[in-house]
């Protein structure tokens, strides 16, 4: 058993890792700006809580002392990326050499490295500062989850439609299984200083994805192909997204729409 500080530990993909890091066992703290209440969705019964700030560094002395290792599982909106995963990760790894952390996982996105979009290179950016820190850093690069493409489709709501991007494919992933990888990789698994990239066990069209969505969701919505522009649309379209050969075995969006329910 290690101690596990999970970073972003209250956010999508960090309660995942939270409860799988629970679930085997570790001891697990969780820093987040705002620490959850007992009957919140983001709790996670066996887990610490401790209320840090990744960008002004309060609380990460807090956070840190005593952790083996630590996944940063944070995120931040699109305009702001670039100044929080930089900060934020240089704060984290600093503060977690000085107190002596031995490894630092990185949850990233698949495409990050080469492309124009400004949160991938923000991610890219924040990779690169992982990986020449002091710490035995192992980077995990994901796909899209499902609740994220879903969240695609769902930015046609308030034009009566369900946006599919056009020409392109995604590979969605459920959370649960990013976290597995994670905490595998927390616990040694792959090589120091690698990146490792995980793709969902399908690569499907977004108009595919998107038409099995109105089914379970019962919308009466469209489906209307959207060509997305700018650098994000032309990454998605050159396939930069998906990781055939790094599919994993794991649920696809069919058995996520059913587990939904
Ligand atoms: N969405 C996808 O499809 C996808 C695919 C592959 C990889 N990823 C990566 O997965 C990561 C997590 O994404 P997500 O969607 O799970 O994120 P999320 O739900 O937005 O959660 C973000 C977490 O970070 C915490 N946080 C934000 N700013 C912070 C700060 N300054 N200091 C401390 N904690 C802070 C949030 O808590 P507070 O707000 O309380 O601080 C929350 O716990 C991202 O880095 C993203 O690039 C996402």
């Amino acid at each position: 058993m290690s101690r596990v500080l999970v970073v972003g530990g209250t956010g999508l993909a960090g309660r995942a890792v939270t409860a799988e890091a629970v679930e085997r066992g570790h001891e697990v703290v969780v820093a987040a700006r705002r620490a959850p209440d007992d009957d919140d969705d983001a709790y996670v019964a066996g887990a610490v809580y401790v209320v840090a700030d990744l960008v002004t560094g309060n609380g990460l002395e807090e956070a840190v002392e005593g952790t083996d290792v630590l996944i940063d599982a944070s995120n931040a909106d699109g305009r702001r990326a670039s100044h929080v995963f930089a900060t934020g990760s240089l704060n984290l790894l600093h503060t977690a050499a000085r107190f002596g952390v031995r490894r630092a996982v990185l949850l990233s996105v698949v495409g990050a490295d080469g492309s124009g979009y400004s949160y991938y290179r923000a991610k890219a950016a924040q990779e690169r500062i992982f990986l020449d820190s002091p710490l035995e850093a192992r980077i995990v690069r994901a796909t899209q989850f499902h609740d994220f493409v879903t969240a695609v489709f769902e930015r046609g709501r308030p034009f009566g439609a369900l946006i599919a991007p056009s020409r392109t494919r995604f590979q969605p992933i459920a959370v649960p299984d990013v976290a597995r990888v994670l905490v595998d990789a927390a616990e040694g698994d792959g090589q120091p200083d690698s990146i490792r990239t995980i793709g969902g066990p399908r690569i499907e069209s977004a108009r595919a994805l998107a038409e099995r969505w109105k089914e379970a969701s019962g919308a009466r919505r469209p489906v209307v192909g959207v060509r997305l522009g700018g650098p994000l649309g032309s990454t998605w379209r050159a396939g930069r997204n998906v990781v055939p050969d790094a599919a994993i075995d794991g649920m696809d969006y069919d058995a996520w729409l059913s587990a939904r329910g």
